[in-house]
């Protein structure tokens, strides 16, 4: 836990940015896997970790901003949750740790908020990500599920958009933590990986290593050798020779703050050419994108200037063809690369996506496109200092995707249809690094994880 004047502090910039009104955190509860006593790992609301800071389940806390007053909602543990769960900390001294005034039980947060209601009190609350949260709202607000979303408040939102964007000193060095844990896990997969192998085997190697740090997967482990599949999550492939591995994982530290790397490597000591040839183009559009980062840029204009790297490097093997600027307008790059370049990363690994994407990675001057590809982009602002984002270009071969495209004879001009055929069985190729944005530029946090062809290889020539 951060310090008491942390919290307090985050507390007391928000009842500025609020003005008024009430504010509501809802806690996360414990989540049974197949029965409740057997639950999945407790992971508390990040919003509610932020401001304040206590990580354990069945919280609610209050701002009352009109009168000034803080309040945390909970009960002690009896005596047999003690039995089996052991003493904990008195809510009480929880309380006093992150400097919460007002204690009181858990059964009280209904007349409370009903109360504050009927004396005309504005309550600001966040959209419901949980089955449990909609449940506890309805029940409180007497507000039936499907309006939540709609009901929650813009302008508490917005509020802690903006106080969590920009991330302390304090937060970069509590990233810079999982970062560094992250290059270690992925380091050990890349030193770790021989042709037999299951993708389980290195799996498994790498959430230890997370766990062993002290904390938890970000987010479930992407360990594949058919990295065309985005967020793959199957690990009952074996490794041939030949073959890419695409690792796409990250540590959360103890308290709760993300890494994010991927890395692609060959299961044989060396990239085979044509391995080697995209590999080399990813790199390229990975390193032109972290060297335009700074304060002002349109994160929309990075991934676009991205984009051309890749259709440029498409366009030099013959896969592309035609004018790079007109291609990369129309979206033809979407097809080898469809995804956005890259989001913001803190407390949650795409940091606070559960107030909205569009509060977080657009701003009234940068609106979400609608084209195939472009569309997706999680982030697309101005940056700002303070900002941690990951930068994440990736060439893909999906091959149901090329087929449509080829049938509807989409982007013909900017395409090479024929040359694209040799490719369906390539796979895909990510590299993602975690990147602070400073007054003057950026800063990549982490030690170096091995990165260029030649970094990579010898790294691999150690497993043989
Ligand atoms: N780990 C998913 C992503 O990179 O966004
Ligand atoms: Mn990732
Ligand atoms: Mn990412």
């Amino acid at each position: 836990m951060f310090s008491t004047e942390t919290y307090t502090a985050r507390r007391a910039e928000l009842k500025r940015a609020l003005g008024n009104g009430l504010a509501l955190f809802v806690g996360n509860a414990e989540v049974g896997m197949n029965y409740a006593a057997n639950p999945y790992p407790f992971r508390q609301d990040s919003t509610f970790l932020y401001y304040f800071g206590i990580d354990k389940p069945d919280l609610v806390a209050v701002i009352d901003v009109d009168n000034d007053r803080e309040i945390l909602f909970g009960d002690d543990l009896t005596l047999e949750d003690i039995v089996w769960m052991g003493q904990q900390p008195r809510l009480r001294e929880q309380a006093d740790r992150v400097g919460v005034r007002d204690v009181l039980p858990l059964q009280r947060v209904s007349a409370f908020l009903k109360k504050a209601r009927r004396s005309g009190q504005t309550l600001h609350f966040l959209p419901p990500y949980r089955p449990e949260h909609r449940l506890a709202l309805k029940g409180w607000l007497n507000l039936a599920p499907e309006k939540q979303k709609a009901a929650a408040s813009e302008a508490f939102i917005r509020a802690v958009v903006a106080q969590r964007s920009r991330k302390s000193d304090e937060e970069v060095a509590e990233l810079e933590r999982a970062v560094n844990t992250t290059g270690d896990m992925h380091v050990a997969a890349m030193k770790a990986a021989r042709p037999g192998q299951l993708e389980a085997e290195l799996a498994g190697l790498v959430e230890g290593i997370a766990v062993s740090a002290g904390g938890h997967l970000a987010y479930p482990v992407i360990l594949t050798v058919q990295g065309q599949i985005l967020h793959n999550h199957y690990h009952g492939n074996v490794l041939q020779p030949g073959q890419l591995v695409l690792g796409d994982f990250g540590a959360e530290t103890a308290l709760h703050y993300a890494g994010d790397l991927t890395r692609t490597f060959p299961v044989s000591a060396r990239f085979t050419p044509r391995q080697h040839d995209i590999y080399q183009i990813v790199l390229d559009a990975q390193l032109h994108a972290i060297a335009l980062l700074k304060p002002g840029v349109r994160y929309l204009d990075v991934h676009l200037a991205a984009a051309r790297r890749i259709a440029e490097g498409l366009k030099a093997l013959g896969l592309m063809q035609g004018d790079v600027d007109e291609a990369v307008a129309q979206g033809a790059h979407a097809l080898f690369f469809p995804h956005g370049l890259g989001h913001m990363m803190g407390l949650d690994v795409h940091d606070m996506e559960n107030l909205g994407e569009n509060y977080v990675g657009y701003s009234s001057t940068v609106q979400r496109s609608t084209q195939f590809g472009t569309a997706y982009l999680r982030l697309a602002r101005e940056l700002e200092p303070g900002f941690v984002l990951t930068v994440e270009p990736g060439i893909y071969f999906i091959p149901q995707l090329m087929q449509q495209w080829k049938r509807k004879k989409q982007c013909a001009a900017f395409i090479n249809y024929k040359v694209l055929d040799k490719y369906c069985t390539f796979g895909g190729i990510r590299i993602e690094d975690n990147v602070l944005i400073t007054t003057e530029g950026y800063r990549i946090l982490g030690k170096p994880v091995p990165k260029s062809i030649a970094e990579v290889e010898a790294l691999r020539a150690e497993a043989y």
